[in-house]
C-alpha cells in the first residue's frame, strides 16, 4: 500500500511517501520560521497562508521524488489534531480533495500518535509494549503503549510542555524564535553548576509534569544576574545549560519512575524536543547503566514531518480504517480517544 501523508498543524508543511512494501520512499518539509520569526511566535493566521501556498507544490514534488504517478497512491493521510485550526484544516482540505479526486480512501491522523510512531519508521523499531515519552512544543506526556492506538496517558504536563518551556526560556533572553533549538545550541558552551534550578515535582510520587516555574526561575536569575555581569553571552550560555539540565533530569526521573511503574524495559522517546542531545545522551547513559532499551527517531523526524503522519495512516489504512468524506479538523484531541486498530490479545 503506498500512502501520501500531509502535515500540516503548525508551521512545518511535510509531505512523504510511504511504502508499506518498500519502507518511506520520500519525504519533503518546508519550514515557516521565516515567516514568524519577525513576531517573535506563530502567527495562526500567517501559517494558515503559507500552508495553501505551499501543500500543492510539495505534493506534487513528493510524487515525483518517490519516483510514482498519482494513480499509484492508494490512499492518503493527514493530521487532523492537535494543532491550529486553520493550519489543520488547510492540510485536510487539500487531502481530502485529492483523496476525492483520485477515489482514494482518505484516514484523519492523530499529530501525537504520528509522533509516537515515528520511530518505528526506524530499522531497529522497538516492539511493542512499552512506555512513551512524548516531548513537543504543546504536549509533554507519558503513556504506556500497548499496540496502535492502545494509548493509557500516566502522566502529563499540569501547565507548559518542555518544548513550550525552552521556547519562553529563550524568548525572555532575547533569543528569539523558535527558541528551543537555539537555546539548546547555546546551553553548549554554559558551564555547568554555575546556577542550580529545580527539578520540579520530582520530590513527590506520581509522572506528572509542571515546567512553568522552571521559566520562572530561568527570568529571575537573568534579571538578578544581567547588571554585574560584563560578559551577557556566558550568562545566558549558564543560564541556558542550568535549565536544560535541569528539564532534562526531571525527564530522565520520571522516565525511570515510569518504567518501573509499568514494569517495562523499554522506552520511545519522541517529539520536538527528542531532538535534544543533552535530553539523548543522558538517556542513552542511564539505559545502559539500568538495563533498559531507549528508542528516538532519527532528529529530522522528532520535530512535525509528513514521514511520520504518512507511516502512522498507512497503519490505519491497512487496518481498514477511513472516514466518511467530511472535512474535519480538531484543535484538541485527546490522545486516549483513539480507536485500537485490534485488541492486543488478538
Ligand atoms: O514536535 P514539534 O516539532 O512540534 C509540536 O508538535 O509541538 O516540537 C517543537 C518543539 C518546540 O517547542 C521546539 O523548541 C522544541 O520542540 N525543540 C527543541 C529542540 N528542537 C526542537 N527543544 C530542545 N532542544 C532541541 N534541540
Ligand atoms: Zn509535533
Amino acid at each position: 500500500m503506498i500512502v501520501l501523508g500531509v502535515e500540516s498543524s503548525c508551521d512545518e508543511t511535510g509531505l512523504a511517501v510511504y511504502d508499506s512494501e518498500a519502507g518511506l520512499r520520500a519525504h519533503v518539509l518546508h519550514s515557516q520560521v521565516e515567516v514568524h520569526a519577525e513576531y517573535g511566535g506563530v502567527v495562526p493566521e500567517l501559517a494558515s497562508r503559507d500552508h495553501i501556498r505551499f501543500l500543492l507544490p510539495l505534493a506534487e514534488n513528493v510524487i515525483e521524488r518517490a519516483g510514482i504517478g498519482l494513480q499509484q497512491l492508494d490512499g492518503i493521510a493527514y493530521t487532523a489534531g492537535p494543532g491550529l485550526i486553520g493550519a489543520l484544516m488547510s492540510g485536510a482540505a487539500v487531502a481530502r480533495s485529492l483523496a476525492w479526486a483520485l477515489d482514494i480512501p482518505a484516514v484523519e491522523v492523530h499529530h501525537m500518535e504520528g509522533h509516537l510512531l515515528a520511530p518505528l519508521l526506524e530499522a531497529d523499531a522497538p516492539a511493542f509494549p512499552f512506555v512513551a515519552l512524548l516531548v513537543s512544543g504543546g504536549h509533554t506526556l507519558l503513556a504506556h503503549v500497548e499496540g496502535i492506538g492502545s494509548y493509557r496517558i500516566i502522566g502529563q504536563s499540569l501547565d507548559d510542555a518542555a518544548g513550550e518551556a525552552f521556547d519562553k526560556t529563550a524568548k525572555m533572553m532575547g533569543l528569539g524564535y523558535p527558541g528551543g533549538p537555539v537555546l539548546a545550541k547555546l546551553a553548549e558552551s554554559g558551564r555547568q553548576g554555575v546556577f542550580e534550578f529545580p527539578r520540579p515535582m520530582t520530590d513527590r510520587p506520581g509522572l506528572d509534569f509542571s515546567f512553568s516555574g522552571l521559566k520562572t526561575f530561568a527570568l529571575n536569575t537573568w534579571m538578578q544576574n544581567q547588571q554585574d555581569t560584563k560578559d551577557q553571552d556566558q550568562l545566558r550560555a549558564d543560564i541556558a545549560r542550568a535549565f536544560e539540565d535541569a528539564v532534562v533530569e526531571t525527564l530522565l526521573i520520571k522516565c525511570r519512575r515510569a518504567l518501573d511503574q509499568a514494569g517495562s524495559d523499554r522506552l520511545v522517546v519522541a517529539g520536538g524536543v527528542g531532538a535534544n542531545q543533552r535530553l539523548r545522551l543522558r538517556l542513552h547513559q542511564a539505559a545502559k547503566k539500568h538495563r533498559f532499551t531507549v528508542s528516538f527517531p532519527r532528529l529530522e523526524f522528532c520535530t512535525d514531518n509528513g514521514a511520520m503522519i504518512a507511516f502512522a495512516g498507512c497503519l490505519r489504512l491497512q487496518a481498514g480504517q477511513h472516514q466518511p468524506p467530511d472535512i474535519d479538523a480538531r484543535a484538541r484531541w485527546p490522545m486516549d480517544e483513539l480507536q485500537p486498530l485490534a485488541s492486543p490479545d488478538a
